[in-house]
């Protein structure tokens, strides 16, 4: 495991003094998976742009980056600016760019953000270089490529390609290179379906790079990745770069993916038991889906957590304890199958639990900060970004 070094801890108080419901870090388990990635991503030769969007915290981000990342990537501009504020200059913003964007996009390179940009239309190609000619700016734009019809970008052989690429490039755009985000892994939970879909999202990316170059055309990066190819693929040819966001703390979707034991999952939501209902089995906690998110990702695959997987403080899995339910504020804690006839004396009125959330990045959206705590249990917070 990576050392606790260049992760700022003080000690302020331990876990069992927190107001719940609180969002807390496993600090050492984060590490082990950056260094995991990490680790990866160089012996298969390719940089890391972690995706930050995940947790949305300068001080994730800064132990991405001691551990080699390269850059970062980004969901909002809101995001570009602030880790900008913070001293990171190489930054994708990978949510396809509109016009009105263009000026928030324009401030921070005039700040000397090194931003990137991403577009996947002619329209959209047209705004950046009509607005980069009017403001006497160079944009670094990328391409976005479709390679498993998940959601935005342009089929790899689709003419489409060559066109917004001739208006980036003849317009007097940087033609950066292309990106394609294979969302679609979540779908499976195979190794050998893991590794099939990371070799499709490498070679449409590397296809569309071709096709490009065939062409006349400068596309320096291939950029590719989501958490479960990024671990999947065999060999990672062609591509430059792979961006992975919620490997940093992992979630119960991933588990059942496949790409991750319950022991690596780094973010939890402390909460306090505060009720039953002994004759149904239920113990009640302070976590409903306003700490949890209405995030259900665990419902459509093979094992189904509810709200979350129920650990003890200190964080060891109580097997078949799950959050069955959730209201605003109420969390319905039980096990599976049969009612706990001992819940009350189990889950004594005042417990603190933690519970694993089904999608580490909507969970930690519900709170404005993290408490992350390192092997002595000491804290520190860490503020969250929120909104756009
Ligand atoms: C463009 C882009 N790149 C990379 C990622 C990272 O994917 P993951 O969180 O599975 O690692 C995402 C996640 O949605 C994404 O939208």
């Amino acid at each position: 495991m990576t050392s606790m070094h260049n992760v700022p801890l003080a000690s302020l108080q331990t876990l069992d003094t927190l107001d719940t419901p609180a969002a807390v870090i496993d600090v050492p388990r984060m590490l082990h998976n950056i260094q995991r990635m990490q680790s990866r991503m160089t012996a298969l030769g390719v940089s890391f742009r972690p995706h930050v969007k995940t947790s949305k915290c300068v001080e994730v981000a800064h132990a991405q980056l001691a551990a080699g990342a390269a850059g970062v990537t980004v969901s909002t501009l809101k995001e570009a600016a602030r880790f900008f504020d913070d001293g990171v200059t190489d930054i994708l913003y990978a949510v396809g760019m509109v016009a009105s964007k263009l000026p928030a996009a324009l401030a921070l390179r005039r700040r000397g953000c090194d931003l990137k940009i991403v577009t996947d239309s002619v329209a959209s190609a047209q705004a950046i270089v009509a607005f980069g000619a009017e403001f006497g700016e160079t944009f670094d734009v990328w391409i976005e490529i479709d390679t498993d019809g998940h959601r935005s970008g342009i089929r790899p052989d689709d003419d489409a390609l060559l066109d917004v690429a001739r208006v980036l490039h003849d317009g007097g755009a940087t033609l950066g290179g292309v990106m394609t985000h294979a969302g679609s892994s979540y779908d499976f939970d195979t190794p050998e379906a893991l590794a099939a879909i990371a070799e499709q999202e490498r070679a449409g990316c590397v296809r569309a790079a071709t096709r490009l170059r065939d062409a006349g055309l400068p596309c320096p990066v291939v950029s590719v990745g989501s958490t479960p190819t990024a671990l999947a693929a065999a060999h990672l040819d062609g591509v430059t770069e792979v961006r992975a966001g919620v490997y940093v703390f992992f979630d119960l979707v991933m588990h059942n993916v496949g790409v991750c034991t319950t022991d690596e999952l780094a973010l939890s939501v402390l909460t306090t038991v505060i009720g039953h209902q002994a004759e149904k089995g239920w113990a009640i906690v302070d976590a409903g889906w306003m700490a949890m998110s209405r995030d259900r990702g665990t419902q459509k695959q093979k094992r189904d957590f509810g709200y979350g997987q129920v650990c003890r403080i200190d964080g060891s899995v109580m097997p078949g304890y799950v959050l069955s339910g959730a209201n605003q504020e109420h969390g319905i804690l039980s096990r599976e199958g049969e009612p706990d006839p001992d819940i009350v004396t189990r889950f004594p009125i005042g417990t603190l639990l933690r519970i694993l959330p089904n999608h580490a990045c909507a969970t930690g959206a519900q709170f404005p900060e993290y408490h992350a705590f390192g092997p002595d249990r000491e804290l520190a917070t860490w503020p969250r970004l929120h909104g756009w």
